[in-house]
């Protein structure tokens, strides 16, 4: 994260977990989306389409479990589906229908001055929304890079804005392992090193531009590569450092309270987890937007993540802009000198 944000803020992340950006979404703002997600069927949940054929089921649910899910796909997908569904009310991902309007309030309010890399992917968004009976994610966890994104960093970076209050109250609240307090953190990096390892050498996988495309991977290679051995180490070492962090680090989350609109980021691959939220009166809603950093890796963004275009907006934090890209960010246009080191 050093190379990723200013001296400063860096210092604040890494003490607290989070930045506060000092920034709130305009009232007008925060209402329009509130009624744009309450107009989307409650029972819409996103997030049992990661796990149709999910890598990582072994490791979420323990081996034995991810055995049997491999043997009977439909038994594994109605378990996801209940999993989630006792989690949220509704998951939403990929509207993107407000990542301009809530990077343009940030970038009106200097949002630039926290990074000290000049380009951020704003990749994709998700509301969350759940009432006190629904659980969200309260299990301490790092969000495990995977392949329907493709292309993740360990330096992510989330826009997290709670649209309503988060309190002791309330409950909600989102509670974060700070690096100062833990150096266990999942080295994310590592899989663009081993996706480059892997496919780099192969034409077949590769863009006009000698990029890695993940769509023309063939499946039998991408199965090869789960299976490997460098690729079951890294999830060998998320799960050991995930099982650290639960049995000796648990005391050490902050939890912060922030107002309805305060624009808030944090790290998805340092550990977290979600407060119970206890208030029967309304439901917790949660919007976030991830920034990817951009590394000097021959891996091209995705395009697609199911069936919707992602990986579509650019933040130039030398203009202070946002751009779209309908047809997705080319990293092949940014400038090598612009990118961050994968490797040294
Ligand atoms: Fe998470």
């Amino acid at each position: 994260m050093q190379s990723i944000l200013n001296s400063q803020y860096f210092n604040e992340y890494f003490t607290n977990g989070f930045i506060d950006t000092g920034v709130s979404l305009s009232d007008g703002l925060l209402e329009e989306m509130k009624s744009h997600y309450k107009n989307v069927a409650e029972v819409r949940n996103d997030y049992p389409q990661y796990f149709t054929k999910n890598e990582h089921q072994a490791y979420l649910e323990g081996k034995v479990t991810g055995f049997l899910f491999s043997l009977f796909p439909g038994m594994a997908s109605r378990m996801v589906s209940k999993l989630y569904g006792k989690s949220y009310n509704k998951a939403i991902h990929l509207e993107q229908a407000f990542i301009e309007k809530v990077c343009s309030q940030l970038l009106q309010q200097n949002f630039q001055r926290f990074f000290n890399t000049r380009f951020m992917v704003a990749s994709y968004d998700i509301y969350l929304g759940n009432d006190h009976n629904h659980r969200s994610f309260i299990d301490i966890h790092s969000d495990v890079p995977n392949f329907h994104h493709f292309y993740e960093t360990e330096n992510d970076i989330t826009i997290y804005v709670p649209l309503i209050d988060v309190n002791e109250d309330n409950g909600g609240r989102l509670a974060i392992l700070p690096e100062s307090k833990c150096k266990l953190k999942i080295p994310g990096n590592v899989l663009l090193k081993q996706f480059e390892d892997s496919f780099l050498a192969d034409p077949d996988c590769l863009d006009e531009n000698g990029y890695i495309d993940s769509d023309k991977i063939d499946p039998g290679a991408l199965k090869n590569f789960i299976n490997s051995e460098p690729y079951k180490a890294l999830m060998d070492n998320y799960k050991i450092s995930t099982n650290f962090v639960r049995d000796y680090y648990a005391d050490e989350f902050i939890k912060n309270d922030w107002k309805a609109g305060q624009i808030v980021l944090f790290n998805n691959k340092t550990f977290h987890a979600a407060e119970t939220w206890r208030n029967p009166e309304y439901n917790r809603e949660i919007y976030m937007i991830r920034l990817l950093p951009i590394y000097d890796t021959k891996i091209q963004l995705k395009k697609t993540l199911h069936g919707s275009r992602f990986n579509k907006y650019l933040i130039d934090t030398q203009t202070g802009s946002i751009q779209l890209y309908q047809h997705g960010v080319d990293l092949s246009q940014i400038p090598q000198q612009e990118k961050l080191k994968l490797r040294a």
